[in-house]
């Protein structure tokens, strides 16, 4: 027999909501767990809730609506929601799917063709895969000490902590690893064990393998212990690893090595965005542009590439507008020059923000994971729009 559809009311009107928990119980495949008035309450029961379709009036007060979907959306991948309004604009379906909505009913509701619309939801419902959310993010540069794992490091504390979501950090420089040591961790196993064992380990396996930082949502894989091992690791298995992670995390964090081989490129293949790390001079500037050469020949596009210039000072010789000139790439964001913070968050192996959060520097990493995240759901939210316009 079906499964019955779990589904929640946010209706502020009361009469509607009636209706709707009528029609709907009368197709008899159908239980209303919750109904609310008051959005913020739904939201907190959705959450909740696991599997559910959440009907979502947004006929009044849109704007508060549509950052309810998103919300949703964002923060329960097993919802399935339902958006409802009287008299919708085609400016307002298109809003509302691109927020998040996977299905539009328009108010006063009609008996008969409720049940249709009953039917298009089981139907959808029950085929409904929650959406591949993880995000690839990686660190980048042919040159070494320009601050590849700094910045991997932090961004990735700074993404657990504001998302409170899984974050994965993999050390890939699988000759001198640092991660593990910028974050005073002491990991019972590494990425070679995981490699070899891939194939064998279920999500709760995997994640004990990790080693989790302190009480954050951050999860992290580290070099391997004896460099001999790390000879033996494949791409093949690398992918293995990012395929498995990539359903239990919704970001992945990757400190890339600066050895282009078969096993860096399956990262950066894997990768939403590769952050190019350049520090302003004249030889890392060649450097980062013989990069930008080998992402053409990957065939990489311009989008997934963001330029991050590292240790910058005002006033420096090179302005940013002749880097971006010779580069061939915008400048996508600076991180400021602060030796002292910096050393002293190594020396102590915690992240610039627990040295102290006032700092340039740890701004500076919290705006920036803001600024990423935004740009990933963006782009995300694209996607489904595009999608959805086939289909429309
Ligand atoms: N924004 C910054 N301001 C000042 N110093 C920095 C900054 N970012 C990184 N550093 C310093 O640069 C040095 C190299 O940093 P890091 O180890 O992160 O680079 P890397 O590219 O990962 O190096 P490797 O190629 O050896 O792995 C470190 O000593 C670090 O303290
Ligand atoms: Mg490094």
């Amino acid at each position: 027999m079906a499964e019955d559809l779990n589904v929640i009311i946010l209706d502020k009107d009361e009469n509607s909501r009636n209706i709707l928990k009528n029609y709907l119980e009368e197709t008899g495949s159908a239980k209303v767990i919750g109904e609310f008035a008051d959005f913020d309450a739904g939201y907190d029961f959705v959450l909740r809730s696991g599997k559910c379709v959440v009907f979502v009036d947004v006929s009044e007060q849109f704007d508060k609506a549509l950052s309810l979907i998103k919300n949703i959306k964002d923060n329960n991948q097993e919802a399935f929601i339902a958006a409802v309004a009287a008299a919708a604009s085609t400016d307002t379906v298109i809003k509302t799917m691109r927020a998040g909505a996977r299905e539009f009913v328009s108010k006063p509701f009609i008996k008969s063709e409720f049940g249709s619309v009953i039917n298009t939801l089981k139907q959808e419902f029950g085929n409904f895969e929650p959406a591949q959310t993880c995000k690839i993010i990686s660190t980048f540069s042919n040159k070494g000490g320009i601050g590849k794992t700094s910045i991997a490091v932090n961004l990735a504390v700074e993404l657990a902590q504001m998302s409170k979501e899984k974050v994965a950090l993999i050390d890939l420089n699988f000759q001198l690893g640092d991660v593990a040591t910028f974050l005073d961790m002491t990991p019972a196993f590494a990425v070679d064990y995981i490699a070899d064992n891939i194939q064998n380990l279920d999500e709760e396996e995997l994640l004990k393998t990790m080693c989790r930082y302190k009480n954050t949502s951050l999860y992290v894989i580290a070099d391997p212990l004896n460099i001999d091992k790390s000879k033996e690791i494949t791409a093949e298995q690398i992918q293995h690893i990012l395929d498995a992670l990539k359903k239990m995390f919704s970001y992945i964090v990757i400190d890339i090595g600066t050895n282009i081989d078969s096993k860096t490129i399956t990262a950066l293949d894997n990768s939403d965005l590769i952050l190019l790390i350049a520090i302003v001079n004249l030889p890392a500037i060649r450097s980062t542009q013989r990069c930008m050469e080998l992402f053409d020949k990957l065939g990489y596009s311009s989008d997934k590439i963001k330029l991050v210039l590292n240790r910058y000072l005002e006033n420096e010789d090179i302005k940013t507008s002749d880097i971006e000139e010779v580069v061939k790439q915008k400048v996508y964001w600076k991180i400021p020059n602060n030796y002292l913070t910096m050393m002293s968050a190594i020396n102590k192996g915690v992240p610039v923000n627990e040295i102290n959060p006032e700092s340039n520097i740890a701004v500076n990493y919290k705006e920036f994971a803001g600024k990423l995240s935004d740009y990933l759901i963006t782009q995300k939210l694209n996607k489904n729009y595009n999608q959805r316009e086939l289909t429309i």
